[in-house]
Parts: structure tokens; C-alpha cells; sequence
């Protein structure tokens, strides 16, 4: 099981850890296009735009862009601008004189500065305010800025590498994101596929975390083929950090030599509904409101009739993208959303996806 190479694939393991892309897991053809990327654009000091769901590698893929790179003996920080307030994200990456305001009772440099010579990663950009994104958008052009409470300029030598897992178009819609900066940003785009889309790299994927997490001296466990089914029919909404996470569970459970699908939560087996995060929570509230209120403007003011139209609605999406993420294997599709083949069958023909079907 120390093997990494995937079946018909001779050198995929091999060629990543060759070139400093090692700890990158995966041989799909997907996440060999992200691996070219990576090596393509660390040579120079481009301003890289890495999306992609949560849980995707963006943060490995930064430290590899640093890694490769000329700057690989400079300093590489990483800034969460999701998890800080306007005013402390602002001189956390700019640095603040003391007086700036009540709090700063001591000059503070910057993460910007503290980059000098490397590379800064702004993980989470899309949680910058629009105030701080136009100083954002100076140090991309001009490599200056001022720290807060200061008139003094100071110029950097920074390579930006920024992370999002939102689509940036639509914030820039709705006026939550600069164009401009957008622009600056996304010199290069490096998308980062999601779990689900690259399947055949998951026992790749536990072997690696098999090996990671397994107690020192006791034996690494062999995947039973069932394990492996029930992976590949799970959605992972979170992506690669959740599989490292069951797979660490998964062998806290195992006592004997071998990972069956019981070490596995429930709802990975398909057996309970999919726990729902609070951003999906969100976006499926703002959904619903928008089906809401269309089915509401059809139905003329009355609410008779919308429930079952906008589940019917909703039901009928649903079984669409499955089938399209199983290449309308309705077998697959069967399994995924968790209802019987002959139920599946039925609704194909109830919503017309006929189409949909290989
Ligand atoms: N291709 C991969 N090979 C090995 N581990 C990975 C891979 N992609 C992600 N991981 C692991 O998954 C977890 C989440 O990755 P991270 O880079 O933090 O994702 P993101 O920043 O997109 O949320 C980390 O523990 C990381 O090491
Ligand atoms: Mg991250």
C-alpha cells in the first residue's frame, strides 16, 4: 500500500514528487493539469487566483507556487482574510504606527513586509472589504503602501498568490468585489477540481492518509473493495480535508486489518441525510426565497400549489446533476441519491430527462 501509482497510470506518484510537488496527491487528469500549473507559474513572480471548493488543496497548491519558486528561501505568509475585522485585516497586512488608533500602543510591521522577498498568500479573498481592496490593488501595481496612521511609503517585493472558493464574477456583480482587482489577480487561474470530479484519484488519496495517520508500528489496513465503492458514490462536499479526516477516523474505529464502509459515518454510506454546512445552509435559504417568490408571482398572490411545484422543481435539478456527475449511469446515479433504481427510472420519465440518460 506504500505504492502511490494509480492503476494505468506508471508514473503519476512518481513525476509529483519529483519536482517539488511531493505531499500532492493524485493522478487524475484533472489534478495533472493543476500539478503543469503549479510548475509552469512558479518560475516567475505572476500573481496567481487559486479557486475552489473548500477542502480543494488551494492552500498546498500556494505553498507549492512558493516552494518551486525563486523565492523558495524567502518567507511565505499566509494572511486569512476571512477571519479578521476590516481594521485589524488592514494592519495586520499593512503594519500600523503607534497612536494610529487606541489600541496600537507599539509600531507593528505588516504581513506585507514581512514577506519581503517571498510570497504572501491572501487565503479567503473574497472577505476583503471593498475599502481595502482598492490598497490591495496599489500594492499589486505600485509593490507600496503606507502603514496605517502613516504618510511614510514603503515598497515591497512581494509575490501574491490570493484563494477563494466563491465565484469572484458574481461578487463583482453584485458590487461586493473590484473588477479592477479582480483583473490584477487573476493573472493566472489555477481551478482546483472538486472531489467528486476526480474520483479515481480517492485510494491514491487513503492511501496517503492511511499512511500519515496510522499509529507508528501497527500495520497499515487494506481497503476492502466495498470501502472503495462507497467512497466513489459520496459527494464530499468538503473535499479532500474530509476525506483525510474519515480516513483518520476510519482507522481510530478499525481494530482488525481491514477498512470496511462501517468505519464510516453514516451519511458517507448514504444511509443519512448529508450534514449541511452554514454557507450552504445560506445559499439554500436564498434559493428557496427566490422559488418562493417566482412560484408566488405565477400563482397569482395565492399560495396554493407552491410546495409541491418547487419541490417537484428542485427534485427535478437534483436528479439532473447527478446523473450528469454518473455520465447518466442510472445504476450510479440510483446509488448516489440514494433511492431505487425503478423509483429513478420513474422520475426520469416524470421530468423528461430522458436526454440525461446514457
Ligand atoms: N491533492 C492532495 N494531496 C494530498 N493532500 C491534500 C490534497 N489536497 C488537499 N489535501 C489536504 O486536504 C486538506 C485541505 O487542503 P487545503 O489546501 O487546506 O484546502 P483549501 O485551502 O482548498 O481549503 C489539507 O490537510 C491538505 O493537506
Ligand atoms: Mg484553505
Amino acid at each position: 500500500m506504500a505504492d502511490e501509482r494509480g492503476p494505468g497510470d506508471p508514473d503519476g506518484g512518481d513525476e509529483s514528487r519529483r519536482d517539488g510537488l511531493e505531499g500532492i496527491i493524485g493522478a487524475s487528469p484533472a489534478i495533472r493539469d493543476v500539478y503543469g500549473l503549479t510548475r509552469r507559474v512558479s518560475e516567475r513572480s505572476t500573481t496567481v487566483l487559486l479557486t475552489g471548493e473548500t477542502g480543494t488543496g488551494k492552500e498546498l497548491i500556494a505553498r507549492a507556487i512558493h516552494g518551486l519558486s525563486p523565492r523558495a528561501s524567502g518567507p511565505f505568509v499566509r494572511v486569512n482574510c476571512g477571519a479578521l475585522s476590516e481594521s485589524l485585516l488592514e494592519s495586520e497586512l499593512f503594519g500600523h504606527v503607534k497612536g494610529a488608533f487606541t489600541s496600537a500602543h507599539e509600531n507593528r510591521t505588516g504581513r506585507f513586509e514581512a514577506a519581503h522577498g517571498g510570497t504572501v498568500f491572501l487565503d479567503e479573498i473574497d472577505s476583503v472589504s471593498y475599502t481595502l481592496q482598492v490598497k490591495l490593488l496599489r500594492v499589486l501595481q505600485e509593490q507600496e503602501f503606507e502603514r496605517v496612521g502613516d504618510t511614510k511609503t514603503i515598497q515591497v517585493d512581494c509575490r501574491v498568490v490570493a484563494a477563494t472558493n466563491r465565484d469572484l464574477l458574481e461578487e463583482i456583480d453584485e458590487d461586493r468585489f473590484r473588477e479592477d482587482l479582480y483583473y490584477r489577480l487573476n493573472v493566472i487561474e489555477i481551478v482546483l477540481p472538486p472531489l467528486r470530479e476526480r474520483q479515481s484519484d480517492i485510494p491514491l488519496l487513503v492511501d496517503h492518509f492511511l499512511q500519515r495517520y496510522v499509529v507508528p508500528g501497527r500495520e497499515i489496513p487494506t481497503v476492502a473493495p466495498e470501502t472503495f465503492d462507497v467512497l466513489a458514490a459520496y459527494s464530499w462536499p468538503g473535499n479532500v480535508r474530509e476525506l483525510e479526516n474519515y480516513v483518520e477516523r476510519a482507522l481510530v474505529l478499525t481494530d482488525g486489518a481491514t477498512l470496511v464502509p462501517e468505519a464510516f459515518p453514516a451519511h458517507v454510506r448514504g444511509l443519512a441525510p448529508p450534514r449541511i454546512g452554514r454557507t450552504e445552509v445560506g445559499e439554500l435559504d436564498r434559493l428557496c426565497g427566490q422559488l418562493v417568490a417566482a412560484g408566488l408571482r405565477e400563482v397569482g398572490g395565492s399560495e396554493t400549489g407552491i410546495h409541491p411545484r418547487i419541490v417537484s422543481l428542485v427534485e427535478r435539478q437534483v436528479i439532473r446533476q447527478v446523473l450528469h456527475a454518473c455520465q447518466g449511469v442510472q445504476t450510479k446515479a440510483a446509488t448516489r441519491l440514494g433511492i431505487n433504481r425503478n423509483t429513478l427510472h420513474k422520475k426520469i420519465s416524470e421530468y423528461g430527462l430522458e436526454e440525461d440518460v446514457r
